[in-house]
C-alpha cells in the first residue's frame, strides 16, 4: 500500500481525477492528503467534498523557498509519504526537495514536453502555430519541466482555437493520462536509466494518448 500526497494550487481538477481513478480502480494506495499552497484555492473545497483531508501550507508565511520547501518536507514526512504528485502546483520547488523526493515525485505539465515549459504553454503553442498540443506526465528533476517522461497525450491545434480553448481540450486529456502513470508509479513500473523512463509491463502506446488529426 502507497501513501500519496497530492500538491494543488488552483482549482484541483487533475487531483479529483486522481482521487476518483485511485478508489474507483481500487489502486494499492491511500490518499493520505491534499496539499496547497494557497487557502483560497478552489481545489481544497473539492478534495473534502472527495472525502480527502486537506492541508495547506501557504508559500505566503515564508520568506523564500528553502523554508517553504522545509515546511512542505516536514508535513509529508509526518504523514509517511512514498508518493508526491504535483497536480497543478504552481511552485518551483528546491534542488533539495527534489532531490530528497527523487522517483517519488511526478508532475503533469501543459505542454509536450521538451515543448514549452515554464508558464502560458497554451498561448505559447498558439503563437509558435504548431499544429499538435498537449500534456506531459514526467518525473521531476531539478531541471524545470524536464525530467524523465511517463506519458505524453497529444491533442490537435484546431482553426479558431484561443488559449482557453486550447487549454480546455489539453486538460480533458491531462485528466486522462494523470492517473494513468501515478498507477504505474504506484504499481513500481518505473525504472530509469540515462533520463528516460522504462515502465515495465506497459506497451509504449498505451504511454501515449492521440486525441483527433486524421
Ligand atoms: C493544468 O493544466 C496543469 O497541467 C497546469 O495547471 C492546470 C491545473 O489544472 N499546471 P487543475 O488545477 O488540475 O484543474
Amino acid at each position: 500500500m502507497k501513501t500519496v500526497a497530492i500538491l494543488i494550487s488552483g482549482q484541483g481538477s487533475n487531483m479529483a481525477s486522481l482521487v476518483r481513478a485511485c478508489r474507483d480502480e481500487h489502486w494499492p494506495a491511500r490518499i493520505a492528503a491534499v496539499i496547497a499552497n494557497r487557502a483560497e484555492a478552489a481545489g481544497l473545497e473539492v478534495a473534502r467534498g472527495l472525502g480527502v483531508p486537506v492541508e495547506v501550507v501557504a508559500h505566503t508565511a515564508h520568506a523564500g523557498r528553502e523554508s517553504f520547501d522545509a515546511a512542505l518536507t516536514e508535513r509529508l514526512d509526518a504523514l509517511g509519504v512514498d508518493l508526491v504528485v504535483l497536480a497543478g502546483f504552481m511552485r518551483i520547488l528546491t534542488e533539495g526537495f527534489v532531490s530528497r523526493f527523487a522517483g517519488r515525485l511526478v508532475n503533469i505539465h501543459p505542454s509536450l514536453l521538451p515543448a514549452f515549459p515554464g508558464l502560458d504553454t497554451h498561448a505559447r503553442a498558439l503563437a509558435a502555430g504548431v499544429r499538435m498540443h498537449g500534456a506531459t506526465v514526467h518525473l521531476v528533476t531539478p531541471a524545470l519541466d524536464h525530467g524523465p517522461i511517463l506519458a505524453q497525450a497529444a491533442v490537435p491545434v484546431l482553426d479558431g482555437d484561443d488559449a482557453s480553448t486550447l487549454a480546455a481540450r489539453v486538460l480533458a486529456v491531462e485528466h486522462r493520462i494523470l492517473p494513468k502513470a501515478v498507477r504505474w508509479l504506484v504499481e513500481d513500473r518505473v525504472r530509469v536509466s540515462e533520463g528516460r523512463a522504462e515502465v515495465v509491463g506497459v506497451p509504449a502506446d498505451e504511454r501515449l494518448l492521440w486525441e483527433g488529426g486524421r
